[in-house]
This record gives C-alpha cells, structure tokens and sequence, in this order.
C-alpha cells in the first residue's frame, strides 16, 4: 500500500473531528515516496472489569468500543493492529472473553502484547489458549516486529505459596504493590530474542512491542523491566529501533543510545506521574516533557490516540489529547533522540488546564 503523508493527516484530520480517540494510529514509512510506507492501529490498556454476571464496568467497555469503532472507519484502512496489553483487569475469563467479544468488532489483524492483568492470575494460560504465543516475532514491509511479554517475574515470587491465584493476581494488579515482585522479560525471551534477530539484517528497522518500557522508570509502580539493560543490548547493533510500550498510561519518551522509547495511551484512565503523586524521585526521562495530570471527571482525559511517522525509519508521534493540548513528540536527526515540537524547550512548559 502506498500512502503519503498528507493523505494520513487528512484521514487523521477526519477522525479527530469525530472527536476524543483512545487509540494510537501509527504510519511506519520509507522515504516519502516509498511504496512501502503503511499504517498499524494501536490499542492499550482497556482493563476490562468484570462485576457480576454479564456485568462489566462500563467507562472501560467504552474506551475500548470507542477505540475499535475509530479503527474500523479509519481510511486507508490500517495493515494491522497491536493491542498492547492488559485487556482484562483480573485477568478471569469472563473479561479476557468479554474484552475479545469487544474486539471481534475490529476489522483487520490484530497482534496482542501481554499485560500483567491478563497473566498473573492462572500465568497466561487462557490467555494464550485464545490467543497463541505471548512472544514471536513477524514482518512486514521491510519492518521486522517483535512482542514480547516483559512482565514475567521471578520464580520464588510467583510459584510462593499464595492463598489462591488470584492473591497472586491482586498483587500485581496494585498500581502500587509494596509485595509485589519487578517485571522482566527473563532469559528464555531474551535467548529466543537473541537468536530471533541473528536472521535480521542490521539496516532493517525493528520495532520492539512490550507491555512494560524496556527501560527502568520507577520501580515501585513497576514502571520497570528488570532485565532492560540485557534486553537493550540485544537491540544494539540495530541501527533504528524503536520500542512502543503501554502499562504506563501515560506519555513518555526517550533515547538511550539507538534505541528510541515511547508509550502509548491507556482507552481506560490515565496514570499519574509518579514524582506528582507518590512524591518520591523516579528516573522519568529528562526528556519527556510530561502531561497535565487528568481531571477525574472527564471520562476520557488523558486517555488519547496517536498516529506515528516513520519515514526515516525514526518514530514521529502525534498525540491528539482531549481536554489536554495536542502534542508532537518527533525524532531530531541533528540531536539524535525524539522531542516535543512545541514544549521542550526549558521554560516552555505546557499551560495548565483551567479546570484546576
Ligand atoms: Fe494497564
Ligand atoms: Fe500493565
């Protein structure tokens, strides 16, 4: 499919005015002109809640409905789909069944990324029955993606001797889990990993999808892979890789030497940054110039899309952020790492929202 870049902007341009989208639109691209240039949706963090019965929270089930229904009007339509981890809250089969009802609406492939709410009540296991492997690896016009499930963790922690499964599962499920135990990919992934990009030529642009960043943020929130820098050092011979990240629900970008960070909004709620709320020091990039923290009765601020430009092989993210202003996080060739277009510069924070 060949699809220049104005055309996506004015596809963009038609789905913003439909209004608050809970998604990530993402156009990967070679050269301006180049017939490989394509579009991948991008959707995160449902958290889909079981009540009772057919009951399940409804301001999540409409983030995500919302979502899907901007994916299937967008035109040209997207290659595929990523959904970017935890789409149940518990993880049950009632939600995990209910968010896959949900996403049988989507039109198009869709790759799932594990998240900690799907696994860690029975280890992923309904989760893969309905949805295969938890980490592979595939191509697609002279990209080559690989998901990983970045959110397994130590075996002392989770075979301890829990009261039930689903113990397990409530620790982990805590934005702030005191007994909880940090996120890593583990050497299996990172074995698989390592001989999974020996076929891969180091022109090739890879693009790593993980439910956790593969850098370490703060690791009370397990914003936080443990094994990042191992992970890191697989992808260094590459020389453009981007990682696209959800968990965080939040918007954050980094470098760390060739390797370009960004995550991607939450359809349900937004996270706070951690120095806002839990007051502690976290190792928030420098770069990333943060968001306006959401005002809580606004069912959709702060969750938001984005549609990502790869002509260079580098990510330009534009973000369309209801109720916040818009942003453009985009690759600067000369200083080699993503910035915001409008507020990095020092002292040229963004406005603070009036309702507060
Ligand atoms: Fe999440
Ligand atoms: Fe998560």
């Amino acid at each position: 499919m060949s699809m220049k870049r104005r055309d996506f902007l004015k596809t963009g341009g038609a789905l913003l005015a439909a209004g608050s989208l809970p998604l990530s639109l993402v156009e990967v691209a070679f050269g301006k002109e180049s017939p490989q240039n394509f579009t991948f949706a991008f959707i995160s963090d449902s958290h889909i809640t079981h009540i009772k019965g057919n009951e399940f929270v409804r301001n999540w089930d409409m983030g995500l409905k919302r979502a899907i229904a901007e994916a299937n009007l967008m035109t040209p339509r997207p290659d595929f789909i990523i959904y970017g981890g935890d789409i149940a809250q518990l993880g049950t089969k009632e939600e995990i069944d209910h968010g896959l009802e949900l996403m049988g609406a989507l039109r198009g492939k869709v790759h799932y990324v594990m998240g900690e709410h799907d696994y860690y009540v029975d280890l992923g296991d309904y989760w893969r029955k309905q949805l295969g492997p938890d980490y592979y690896s595939f191509d697609h016009k002279g990209v080559h993606f690989v998901v990983l499930n970045s959110i397994v963790t130590y075996d002392e922690w989770t075979h301890q001797d829990w009261d039930s499964p689903m113990a397990r599962m409530k620790e982990m499920a805590r934005l702030d889990n005191p007994n909880g135990s940090p996120f890593m990919v583990g050497p299996t992934q990172r074995e698989w990993l390592r001989k999974d990009l020996e076929k891969v030529d180091r022109d090739t642009p890879i693009v790593v999808l993980s439910h956790s960043p593969l850098q370490k943020i703060y690791k009370g929130w397990n914003f936080w892979t443990d094994d990042a820098e191992e992970v890191q050092a697989l992808l260094k011979p590459f020389n453009k890789v981007t990682v696209l990240y959800g968990h965080v629900h939040q918007i954050q970008y980094n470098q760390i030497g060739n390797i370009s960070f960004h995550a991607v909004m939450a359809t349900a709620w937004p996270w706070p940054y951690p120095s806002t709320y839990s007051q502690e020091a976290s190792h928030l990039p420098k770069l990333t110039v943060e968001m306006n923290r959401a005002d809580p009765f606004f069912e959709r601020d702060a969750t938001g899309w984005q549609f990502i430009n790869m002509d260079s092989g580098n990510i330009d993210v534009h973000y369309t952020l209801p109720d916040n202003s818009n942003r453009v996080v985009a690759f600067n060739e000369d200083k080699g790492h993503p910035e915001d277009t409008k507020y990095q510069a020092e002292g040229n924070q963004i406005p603070p929202q009036e309702h507060y």
